[in-house]
């Protein structure tokens, strides 16, 4: 992914129907994340056109993914996998040992997808967040 995607990329997660915050916010916040994990996240492209995305990040601990989605033209034939698939192997390269995702409580159908690559629900937690009211 390039710097230059981020925008095509936004238009593309409206399309899927993913959860984003407004244009500006979700631009810089996906800059900043590109930024910092160059090497593992991706664009899927055909006909110049971005059809699928990724951002797989390292914190120095986890490895977290975020911002998975396909067009939905083009689902159901293997680009979300391929994605997966490139996402893991650049971040195995920075020797990360586990990945987290987070799936949306609204999106609970794409479970079968993830299972098929190996992840697992954890049984034993549950995401917290705080907003940090000076920081909207
Ligand atoms: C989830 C998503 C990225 C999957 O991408 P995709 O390109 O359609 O997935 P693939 O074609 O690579 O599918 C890989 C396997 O998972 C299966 N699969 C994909 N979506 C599935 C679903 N909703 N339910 C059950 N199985 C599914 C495929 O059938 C395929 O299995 P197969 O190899 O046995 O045929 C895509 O559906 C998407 O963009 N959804 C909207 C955005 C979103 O929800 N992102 C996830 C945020 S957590």
């Amino acid at each position: 992914m390039k710097q230059s995607d981020v925008p095509q990329c936004i238009e593309l997660w409206k399309t899927t129907g993913m959860r984003i915050a407004a244009f500006e916010r979700e631009k810089k916040e996906c800059l900043a994340m590109l930024k910092m994990n160059y090497t593992s996240c991706f664009v899927a492209i055909s006909d110049k056109k971005i059809i699928g995305s990724v951002f797989g990040t390292f914190n120095g601990r986890r490895g977290w993914i975020y911002h998975l989605a396909v067009h939905n033209n083009w689902q159901k034939k293997g680009i979300g996998l391929l994605l997966m698939e490139k996402t893991e192997q650049a971040l195995a390269k920075q020797k990360v040992t586990k990945i987290i995702l987070a799936v949306h409580i609204s999106n609970l159908k794409v479970i079968p997808f993830y299972e098929k690559l190996g992840y697992v629900i954890m049984p034993d937690a549950l995401l917290f967040e705080k907003g940090l009211s000076g920081n909207k």
